[in-house]
């Protein structure tokens, strides 16, 4: 078990859609159209690799818009999620409509399972991972895809934007003590959270990628009966990190709670959550 329920993940999976980047998954399926054109790489089907897979929502959402021939690797710790992920790649296609291969692993991507888990690909993607790293294991990523001659995509990182409509007074104590909750170890080290992005795009950059970045965020409008769910399952998360992070506040923020449900309930609750995605490209290759 890692913490993360697979019903979470389907709550989310519709938002997250939305969110992502089209502007950089095109830019990266013409990258791999070039490159495969080019000969590069010359192992087919060419490898991608997803960490922290969870039920396999980036995948499912990739595979179908990429060039094949195309084979997948989907690393996760949690046993329960990777059943999920294995159910959802049966039938998995690419941009042709070709099969395309899937295999499943369990490993804890905090060691060497992640340098593992990168040797070979030509495309390493990660999805609502990098937040919960330390900069120690983004610096780790970077140099793994660098070896491989990967391209990095990493989408649907917290960049520590948030509001809420209709206000409340409590929304900045909340929104601070959510962010030090992201800054807890999650298992990777000292978790980077709403600074993530910025140091994995200098990570990549040191590396010599060409690093494109593009906002993703939720915007979730309790008018709307799915976004009203998630931003229930949002908010109690997030009142529940910040009564761990500062628990002498446990009032303050149970009574915060209370007052954003009766809004979402109302149906007059518009949540903002701001997200990234980052596309980054070897340097230095003819292709
Ligand atoms: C926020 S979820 C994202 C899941 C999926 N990528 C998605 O976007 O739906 C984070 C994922 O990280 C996985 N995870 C957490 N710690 C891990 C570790 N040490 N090794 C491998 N996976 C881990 C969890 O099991 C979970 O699936």
């Amino acid at each position: 078990m890692s913490g993360f329920e697979a019903s979470w993940l389907a709550l989310r999976t519709p938002a997250d859609a939305r969110a992502r980047s089209l502007e950089l998954e095109t830019a990266l399926r013409d990258e791999l159209r070039q490159a495969l054109h080019a000969g590069f790489p010359h192992v087919r089907p060419w490898l991608a690799a997803d960490l922290a897979c969870g039920t396999g929502s980036n995948v499912v959402r990739l595979a179908p818009r990429l060039p094949g021939p195309q084979r997948w690797r989907l690393v996760d710790s949690d046993d329960a999620l990777l059943r999920h992920a294995r159910e959802r790649c049966v039938g998995l296609v690419d941009a042709a409509g070709a099969p395309a291969h899937a295999t499943v692993e369990r490993a804890d991507l905090a060691g060497p399972a992640l340098e593992a888990a990168c040797a070979g690909a030509r495309l390493v993607t990660a999805s609502a991972l990098l937040d919960l790293v330390s900069a120690a294991w983004l610096d780790r990523l970077a140099s793994a895809c660098a070896r491989a001659g990967a391209i990095a995509l990493c989408v649907l990182d917290y960049d520590g934007r948030r509001s809420c409509a209709p206000a409340d007074p409590d929304d900045a104590a909340a929104h601070a003590a959510f962010d030090a909750h992201q800054r807890r170890d999650k298992g990777f080290g000292p978790a980077l959270g709403p600074d993530a992005c910025v140091r994995a795009a200098a990570a990549f950059a040191a590396r010599g990628y060409r690093v494109r970045r593009a906002r993703s965020d939720w915007q979730l409008d309790a008018a709307d009966a799915a976004d009203a769910a998630l931003q229930r399952e949002l908010l109690r998360g997030w009142a529940a990190a910040a009564i761990e992070a500062v628990p002498g506040e446990r009032g303050r923020f149970e009574g915060w709670l209370e007052r954003r449900l009766a809004h979402v309930d109302a149906g007059r609750s518009v949540l903002l959550v701001g997200h990234e995605d980052l596309l980054a490209i070897p340097g230095g290759r003819d292709s």
